[in-house]
């Protein structure tokens, strides 16, 4: 059977095996899938251990998403564009690198969600790993403006200037959004994952109908989501949908078929 898993240090929260054992019933593919916990300083190791032992795919979480792109002899535009991998099939002797999590947050917000994108304008909070990641796939639907905002401002305007001819696109420090307002507001940053919840946005981001959307995900609403609907966002998700998302399209590349997301989604999330 082919063999499937997720990498990453910590791991064992990951929900990507339960996601991909539903996507291999549901469009009956013969295969495994299990989590992989790889030493901090042990990530080119434990991949080539597992390709040795017949390994064809990765999905590869913090803190090893620029390793996973070092790592492979070939790459996809968009992990180009990233910097970054997610994903990754195995090519011959090599790896081949993508990324799938922009096509995954763009397929949340237009299918499951039903935002458009185009003609819209987009807030994007942060600029690390997260942020570069999904601005190539934004930028394909062809907004009116992307706004990078973070907290340190040289990462932001680095970031505005790397895809600066693919889109209008700025680089804004928090104070100087004050007096704007956005159609989408995406969280990529960190913040509020930890026990700091201290959000230093200005309030009056959101536009009637806005969504604000957190690549985060969480049982219960993130400190994003619930500082944004505290601030007058009427439309909120969590970053759940997207992780299923960025799923199927991982396993749309090493299988070649797309399976139904809206039915596990469902089932990740009862009610
Ligand atoms: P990732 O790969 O998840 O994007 P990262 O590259 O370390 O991780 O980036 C983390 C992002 O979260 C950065 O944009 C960071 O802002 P700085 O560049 O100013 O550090 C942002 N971030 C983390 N904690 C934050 C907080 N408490 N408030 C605002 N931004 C925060």
């Amino acid at each position: 059977m082919d063999k499937y898993a997720v990498i990453g240090n910590p791991v064992a929260h990951s929900k990507s095996p339960q996601i991909h054992a539903l996507f291999a019933r549901a469009t009956g593919q013969a295969m495994t899938y299990e989590r992989l916990l790889a030493p901090l300083n042990g990530f080119d190791a434990t991949v080539e251990a597992f390709a040795a032992q017949g390994g064809q795919g990765l999905n590869v979480t913090v803190p090893f998403k620029l390793q996973a792109f070092a790592l492979a002899h070939t790459a996809s535009d968009r992990a180009l564009a990233a910097g970054a991998c997610n994903t990754l099939s195995r090519d011959g002797a090599g790896w081949y690198a993508d990324n799938t999590d922009g096509a995954g947050i763009v397929h949340d917000l237009m299918q499951n969600l039903g935002v458009a994108l185009a003609g819209r304008d987009v807030l994007v909070l942060g600029a690390g790993g997260a942020a570069r990641g999904i601005l190539t796939p934004l930028f394909a639907q062809q907004p009116r403006s992307v706004t990078i905002c973070n907290r340190t401002m040289t990462k932001a305007e680095a970031l505005a200037t790397t895809f600066a001819a693919r889109g209008p696109v700025r680089a804004a420090s928090p104070a100087a959004l004050a007096g704007t307002d956005f159609d989408v507001v995406i969280n990529a940053t960190s913040a509020g994952l930890g026990t700091d919840v201290s959000l230093p946005w200005p309030a009056a981001l959101f536009r009637p109908q806005a969504l604000a959307y957190d690549m985060i995900y969480g049982d219960v609403d993130t400190a994003f989501l619930r500082w944004a609907r505290a601030h007058g966002a009427t439309r909120a998700a969590d970053g759940l949908g997207m992780l299923v998302e960025q799923a199927a399209e991982s396993f749309m590349l090493w299988r070649g078929v797309r399976p139904d997301t809206r039915s596990v989604f469902a089932m990740l999330r009862p009610g």
